[in-house]
């Protein structure tokens, strides 16, 4: 009889699922953490099961909507679709990681238009607009839908969501002065 945690392997061999747990020690949001866990593992379990960093939400869990995306070497990435094993010495940032205090340009501008509706989506929304930003500044509107296309927002707040990023990147450039 196999358990719940065994495969069947050829020739009656059984392995047991939790003999493939590794250590894996990761930078996130500057931080080395350890964990062990299976090396498929999604890094958006590890992030919030783990290391309880649940700003980053679970939406499809097949890279559709964006609700996961995190940096990686500050590429917008999908953590569902990222195995823990593949993460190696990068550097992960999380919508935690985003600024010290929580005063990135994005996300003052957000309370001060009042971007979110429920919230769901906004941390990924986010995590893609600040990478938006420090590429491409000054982003257009075209520019701007083409790069949040892949972030789903059930409550409709696109218009928000791109009048943030045009306020933030106006923010952006008086702050450094
Ligand atoms: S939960 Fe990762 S893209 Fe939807
Ligand atoms: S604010 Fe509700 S899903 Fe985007």
């Amino acid at each position: 009889m196999t358990s719940r945690n065994e495969q069947r392997l050829p020739h009656n061999k059984t392995i047991n699922e939790s003999n493939l747990m590794s250590k894996y020690t990761v930078n996130i949001n500057g931080v080395q953490k350890t964990v062990d866990v299976n090396p498929d593992t999604p890094l958006l379990w590890v992030l919030r099961d783990h290391f309880n960093l649940v700003g980053t939400k679970f939406g499809c869990g097949i890279g559709r909507c964006g609700a996961c995306t995190v940096h990686i070497d500050g590429q917008p990435t999908r953590s569902c679709l990222t195995p823990i094993v593949k993460v190696g010495q990068s550097r992960v940032t999380t919508i935690e990681g985003l600024h010290p205090s929580g005063e990135h340009p994005l996300q003052k501008v957000w309370q001060e238009l009042d971007v979110p509706q429920c919230g769901y989506c906004q941390a990924g929304q986010i995590m893609t607009a600040a990478a938006l930003l420090k590429k491409n500044p000054r982003p257009t509107d075209a520019e701007i839908d083409a790069e949040l296309a892949g972030n789903l927002c059930r409550c409709g707040t696109y218009l928000r969501i791109r009048a943030g990023i045009h306020r933030a990147a106006e923010l952006a450039v008086k702050e450094s002065i």
